[in-house]
C-alpha cells in the first residue's frame, strides 16, 4: 500500500513538475555514440529504472549534465545491422540561412536503442548547418511512462526562466497543458509560413499543434502506440499464427505456459506500460470501439459504460500470462525479455523497432494488436520554441531541422516511426516502416490519440489514469479500479 501511495505521490509531483527532489538516482544524461562508435545502447541492456522512487529522498542537482554532441555527418554513423540500411544525401542550406553559433541545448527522453541513433542524426544534420555552434545534448532517462525524469527536470527550468532552446513534446494535451496555455511558448505561426509547413503537414497534426489558431510546436513523426509485436520463432515453434482477437491470444498463452514461458511482455516498474495496454484494450472492436474511445473526452461516452469494466476483466486474465516479474521490469529490459524467448509477445508502440534494431534483432514479426485491426492509435514527438530562450537562432534552425524532410526522412529511419510530412520519400525503409505508413494514409483506418503518451487528455488525467491501471496491475481489484478511473474522470470534467 504504501509503495502505491508514494508512487500516486510521485505523480504527482512529477505532473506539478516538483519532482526534481525524487529523480536522484534515475537522472543519468544520456551518453552521445560518436561518428565513429556503435550507439551506446546497442547490445548492452538498457538502464533500468527505479521502481518506485519515494518524495522523501534527498534533493538532487537538479539539472542533468549536459553532454555536448559530436557532429555525425548525416549518414555517414555506423549503426548496428538490425537497422538495414539508409543513405543519406548532404544536408544542404537553403539560400539565406543564417547559421547559429553559441550553444544549442536539447531535451528529449531520447537515451535508447534508435532514439538514439534517430536523435544523433538529427545534431548531425544541425551540425553539418551551423558548424559553429555547439549541441548540447541534455537527454534525461527513465521516470514513470515516457520521459518523467526528464519532464520533472524540464518543468523546474521552464518555472525558473532558464529554459533549453527546444524540447521534446507530444502534441494534443500534452503540449498545450503543460506550457502552451500557460503562455511559456512563442507561437510558431511566421516558421510555419516560412518553411511551407502548412502544406506538408497532414491538417491534424497541424491542428493537434495548434492553440487558439497558432501552432507551437514541430512534429518530427508519427508512433503508432498499439502494435502487437512477437517472437517469430517463438510463434512458430508452437504453430502459431499472431492472435487477431484476445481469445486466440488466451489460448497461445496457455500452449506457452506449457513451455514455461509467459507470453505478453509488460514492464510495469512504474505505472506507464500496463495502462498503454489497457488503452489498447479499450479501444478495441469489442470493447468501446474507436469511436467509443474518442467519446471518452468529448463527453458522448460515459466513463460509466459497462464496457469499461468488461475490458478491466480481460487485463485480469492476462496477467498471469505476463512475465512473472512485470512488477520489476523496466521499459528497456522488457525487449530484452522478447530478444531472450521469454516472452513471445508485447502490445507497445513503433519504437520497439528502433531498440530491437539496436540490438541487432531482427527475429520479430508485427501486427494490429488483438481485436484492434485497422485501429491506429498514436502520438507525434515535435519540438517547440521556449520564451525566453538564449539563443534564439540556434533554436530557430533547429526547429527547421526537425521539420525538414532531409531531417524527418533521417530520423523515422531509425526511430522506427514514419515522417510527420507527407512528402518524405520512404523508399529506403523497412517492411515495418511502410506498413504502418500505409495503413496511416489509408481511409479507412480509424485513427485514435493515445492517452498515455499524452495526445488525448490532460496531463493530470493521464497521471490518474496509469496510476488507476497500475495499482490494478498490482492489486487486481476490478472494482477498485473501476472506482478510481470514474473518480479520474469526473477531476478532469468527463462525462460519468
Ligand atoms: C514515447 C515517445 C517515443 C519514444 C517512447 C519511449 O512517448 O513518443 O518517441 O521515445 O515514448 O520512450
Amino acid at each position: 500500500m504504501q509503495r502505491v501511495s508514494n508512487r500516486r505521490r510521485f505523480l504527482e509531483l512529477a505532473a506539478m513538475g516538483v519532482a526534481t527532489t525524487v529523480i536522484a538516482a534515475a537522472c543519468a544524461p544520456a551518453s552521445v555514440s560518436s561518428p565513429t562508435q556503435a550507439p551506446a545502447a546497442a547490445g548492452s541492456p538498457a538502464p533500468t529504472q527505479p521502481a518506485a522512487a519515494t518524495a522523501t529522498q534527498a534533493p538532487s542537482a537538479a539539472a542533468p549534465t549536459p553532454t555536448s554532441a559530436p557532429a555525425p555527418a548525416a549518414g555517414a554513423t555506423a549503426t548496428p545491422s538490425g537497422f538495414g540500411k539508409f543513405t543519406a544525401q548532404p544536408v544542404t542550406a537553403p539560400p539565406g540561412y543564417t547559421p547559429a553559433t553559441g550553444k544549442l541545448e536539447i531535451f528529449s527522453w531520447w537515451t535508447s536503442g534508435g532514439e538514439v541513433e534517430a536523435l544523433n542524426y538529427l545534431y548531425g544534420d544541425f551540425k553539418a548547418l551551423n558548424p559553429q555552434c555547439e549541441i548540447v545534448n541534455s537527454a534525461i532517462t527513465g521516470g514513470t511512462a515516457s520521459g518523467g525524469n526528464m519532464k520533472a527536470v524540464l518543468q523546474t527550468r521552464m518555472m525558473g526562466g532558464d529554459p533549453p532552446e527546444s524540447f521534446q513534446i507530444h502534441l494534443g494535451h500534452e503540449l498545450f497543458d503543460s506550457y502552451v496555455v500557460a503562455g511559456k511558448m512563442e507561437p510558431l505561426d511566421t516558421l510555419y509560413a516560412d518553411e511551407g509547413y502548412d502544406k506538408v503537414f497532414p491538417k491534424m497534426l497541424i491542428e493537434l499543434a495548434s492553440y487558439q489558431g497558432k501552432p507551437y510546436s514541430v512534429p518530427c513523426n508519427i508512433h503508432r502506440t498499439n502494435v502487437l509485436w512477437y517472437n517469430t520463432a517463438m510463434l512458430k515453434d508452437i504453430g502459431a499464427e499472431p492472435p487477431t482477437t484476445w481469445d486466440e491470444l488466451l489460448a497461445i498463452a496457455e500452449k506457452l505456459k506449457a513451455k514455461g514461458v509467459g507470453t505478453l511482455g509488460l514492464a510495469e516498474s512504474s505505472p506507464g506500460p500496463s495502462a498503454q495496454l489497457f488503452e489498447s484494450i479499450l479501444m478495441g472492436h469489442s470493447f468501446l470501439g474507436p469511436a467509443g474511445y474518442r467519446g471518452l473526452f468529448t463527453g458522448e461516452t460515459s466513463w460509466s459504460d459497462p464496457k469499461i469494466t468488461d475490458a478491466l476483466n480481460l487485463l485480469a486474465k492476462l496477467i498471469p500470462y505476463f512475465n512473472p516479474d512485470y512488477l520489476s521490469v523496466s521499459w528497456g529490459d522488457i525487449n530484452d525479455l522478447m530478444i531472450n524467448r521469454k516472452v513471445a509477445m508485447m502490445v507497445m508502440g513503433d519504437w520497439t523497432p528502433g531498440v530491437l534494431w539496436s540490438k541487432g534483432f531482427n527475429d520479430f514479426g508485427w501486427a494490429d494488436p488483438p481485436d484492434g485491426k485497422g485501429i491506429y492509435a498514436f502520438t507525434s514527438d515535435s519540438f517547440g520554441l521556449p520564451k525566453g530562450v538564449k539563443n534564439r537562432q540556434a533554436a530557430i534552425n533547429w526547429l527547421k531541422v526537425c521539420g525538414s524532410k532531409h531531417g524527418q526522412e533521417g530520423f523515422n529511419f531509425y526511430k522506427g516511426s514514419i515522417p510527420a510530412r507527407t512528402d518524405a520519400d520512404l523508399s529506403q525503409y523497412t517492411d515495418y516502416h511502410k506498413w504502418a505508413n500505409k495503413l496511416w494514409t489509408d481511409p479507412k483506418t480509424e485513427i485514435v490519440g493515445s492517452i498515455v503518451h499524452g495526445v488525448a487528455a490532460k496531463p493530470s488525467f493521464n497521471v490518474d489514469f496509469q496510476t488507476a491501471i497500475n495499482v490494478f496491475v498490482t492489486k487486481k481489484d476490478v472494482t477498485a479500479a473501476r472506482e478510481a478511473l470514474l473518480k479520474a474522470a469526473k477531476d478532469a470534467g468527463f462525462k460519468t
